[in-house]
């Protein structure tokens, strides 16, 4: 079942591709990046029949607001995740990245405080300092071998007079953590006795392995929803990103009407309507999909850690509970992180997401939604370059 994703896909070159432009002069069609997270599969086959059918028609108006987009949204988030969302709790955005600023903007004042986990994933720290906020770091703890949260720190930093707010990640972008339900209740416990306002990014919920189910912040209870946001996405899930698409679920009314006036403030209105349509397939149709995916990349990461066990063992990943993203502290080859990049992309031809971006000093970010192919020559890539300069 998981051939479709062994096909080999054409380089992405000169189509304006972050990923692949990213790469710079040092382009070659032979080297696909493994950095920012997209995927190096095709969508769905149903959700790229829609859209061809869509591209054929010529005819690509505002996307409308009708019912099956919500819908489609309720009934996906309800069987996966059990939690039963209103139509009026949804707020389009043209991503979560928008969403999380308008949040930031919206429950929050000039100066306040608001807590990050780090390492994390960077427009997190954006959203905090360029909204003119003060940022809280919450530093993830290393023990043994599995990142925790610090939880006295994250007690100290929430109880401060002028934190007002807190970004969750869950699932964890970079290090895979999926935060159990036990994790979440005692951040949402620590939110509602100092009267922190949640922003919950979980765009990667969709990619949590079977054995690490995915707690929704809001499905806690109905205190903690009162107090939140949830920013949900179809594009992580079945390879998306560009169509420019997000969700923002606010389940307080209140709240609710406050984020819906600042996303209008900020001009960005309209949804991509081969966003919408993708998001509606998908839901729809496409479970099987993703179960497949979901198998797919297990595997590609038990590929990267056997490798690398095999003829790197000094070097340490973290546990992939969710997300297609591998953590990977390369310190152990004993050079700074513009030596290690330097390395990494013009020695080894690996291009992967920087870590010290994420807050992680001697990490790298592997991106595995790729095909074992793709990966398998990667790694040779980096042993042969590893070789060469005695690191193995
Ligand atoms: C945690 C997290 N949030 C948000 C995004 C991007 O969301 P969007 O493209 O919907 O703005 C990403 C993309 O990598 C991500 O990892």
């Amino acid at each position: 079942m998981n051939h479709c994703f062994d096909q080999a896909i054409p380089p992405r070159i000169g189509v304006e591709v972050e990923k692949w432009d990213l790469m710079g002069k040092n382009l070659d069609p032979s080297i696909v990046p493994l950095s920012v997270a997209d995927m190096e599969f095709r969508s769905p086959p149903a959700i790229v029949q829609a859209l061809e059918e869509m591209a054929r028609s010529g005819l690509w108006g505002y996307a409308g607001w009708g019912d099956r987009y919500y819908n489609a949204i309720r009934s996906w988030v309800s069987r996966r995740y059990g939690w039963e969302v209103q139509r009026e709790w949804i707020i389009r955005t043209t991503g979560v990245v928008h969403g999380i600023n308008a949040a930031v903007r919206a429950f929050t004042q000039p100066g306040d405080g608001i807590v990050i986990q780090t390492p994390v994933y960077p427009p997190f720290y954006r959203a905090v300092r360029e909204n003119g906020r003060t940022l809280l770091e919450n530093p993830l703890k290393l023990v043994d071998g599995h990142y925790q949260m610090d939880f006295d720190d994250l007690e100290e930093k929430l109880s401060r007079s002028t934190t007002t707010a807190m970004i969750l990640c869950s699932p964890h972008n970079p290090v895979g953590r999926v935060w159990t339900r036990e994790e979440l209740q005692r951040v949402g416990d620590l939110c509602l006795a100092h009267g922190i306002f949640m922003i919950s990014d979980e765009i990667h919920c969709d990619l949590c392995q079977p054995d690490h189910p995915h707690t929704v912040y809001a499905s806690l209870g109905e205190e903690y929803a009162q107090q939140c946001v949830i920013g949900m996405a179809a594009s992580k899930t079945f390879s998306l990103a560009g169509l420019a698409c997000g969700n923002m679920i606010v389940p307080d009314e209140e709240n609710k009407a406050i984020l819906a006036a600042e996303v209008a403030r900020s001009g960005a209105y309209a949804q991509s309507s081969f966003g919408t349509l993708a998001l509606e397939v998908g839901y729809e149709q496409c479970e099987p999909w993703l179960v497949d995916l979901l198998a797919y990349l297990r595997k590609n990461y038990q590929y990267l850690v056997d490798f690398m066990a095999q003829h790197f063992p000094q070097v340490w990943i973290a546990p992939l509970e969710g997300t297609y993203l591998a953590w990977i502290d390369f310190s152990s080859f004993g050079m700074d992180d513009s030596a290690l990049a330097n390395f990494l992309e013009h020695e080894a031809k690996l291009y992967l997401s920087h870590g010290i971006n994420y807050g992680g000093k001697g990490f790298m970010r592997m991106n595995l939604a790729c095909s074992r192919s793709v990966l398998q020559a990667a790694l040779e890539r980096l042993l042969d370059a590893a070789g060469k300069h005695d690191l193995i």
